[in-house]
């Protein structure tokens, strides 16, 4: 695996690789790597070219100087693990080589709607640091193919968005969530949790089956209720408990004429803010009915 600091120099071994007609398909992480990420790898390289990760803990899409400062950082093992996967390329830059003007950045996009909930209403600044960097990282890698993850649901719409309004050609594929085997979706801020909260943790998972099973049958206001007295029996403190339409993301109070809902859930376990959803097709038939 190549291993490329600086964009330039990336760029000129990209341009060498596109000359021979491979095509590109792009990994942006921030490191902290679990089986979740490497997933995202094996999808690139199961369509063939080559396969570029980026691991950059990006300053300003953290609303939470705290939450910044303690994100996992563990390159060494990082770089094993894609070494392992088969990637062909890192791109690991420093905060000067994606923001050579220094920080803050100012670049805002107009991101409507997506920006006001959920995600976007509860972490302030968050999505527009998110299209900072990806934008960025994109006008660096330019890649076919952009690998995201469907655990970070509104990121997916909001980077689908953002290529909209940069008038990018590239392709997202968006790949399911990997989870641990008890149900908690693989993420890098796990391992801040300790052992306790790590098996509270999973209180997540089941309060989204829960719904998933019974949104049929009951009104919005009892699975709400249910749903939050789920995750408080795991000491989960919620920022939001909601379903929506899965194509627009507007948050709804009842899913007759939906074709396809998402639940999505943020809750805090002690200071670590966890994320989580699932998409819930209605013509699903809860299991024993
Ligand atoms: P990060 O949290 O490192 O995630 C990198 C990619 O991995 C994202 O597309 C995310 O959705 C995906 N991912 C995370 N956990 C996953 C899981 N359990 N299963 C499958 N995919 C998973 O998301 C970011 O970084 C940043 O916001 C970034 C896009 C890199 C911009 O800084």
């Amino acid at each position: 695996m190549f291993i490329f600091k600086e964009s330039g120099d990336l760029q000129k071994y990209l341009k060498t690789q596109a000359k021979q007609g491979f095509s590109i398909g792009f990994v942006p992480t921030m490191g902290a790597l679990h089986e979740g990420h490497i997933s995202l790898i094996k999808a690139a390289k199961s369509d063939g070219g080559i396969t570029v990760a980026s691991i950059f803990v990006n300053p300003t899409q953290f609303n939470d100087p705290d939450d910044f400062k303690l994100y996992p950082r563990t390159i060494e093992k990082d770089i094993y693990m894609l070494e392992k996967a088969g990637c062909d390329v890192l791109y690991l830059p420093e905060v000067k080589d994606l923001y050579p003007d220094g920080l803050p950045a100012n670049e805002q996009y107009d991101l409507g709607y997506l920006e006001t909930v959920l995600d976007g209403k509860y972490r302030p600044g968050h999505f527009q640091g998110v299209c900072q960097v990806v934008n960025r990282l994109m006008n660096a890698v330019q890649p076919g193919k952009l690998y995201l993850g469907q655990k970070d649901y509104q990121q997916c719409m909001v980077i689908k968005k953002l290529l909209s309004i940069t008038g990018s050609k590239a392709e997202i594929v968006i790949c399911p969530t990997l989870r641990e085997q008890d149900g908690l979706a693989m993420s890098s801020r796990n391992m801040r949790l300790t052992k306790e909260q790590r098996i509270n943790a999973t209180g997540i998972y089941k309060t989204l089956i829960y719904l998933k099973n019974n949104i049929r049958n009951n009104t919005w206001a009892v699975l709400k209720k249910n749903a939050g007295d789920i995750l408080a029996d795991h000491n989960l403190v919620p920022d939001y408990i909601e379903i929506a339409d899965a194509d627009t993301l507007e948050l709804l109070n009842t899913v007759q004429n939906e074709n396809q809902v998402v639940a999505l859930i943020a809750a805090y376990m002690g200071e670590v803010r966890l994320i989580d959803n699932m998409i819930i097709p209605l013509n699903f038939v809860p299991y024993g009915n």
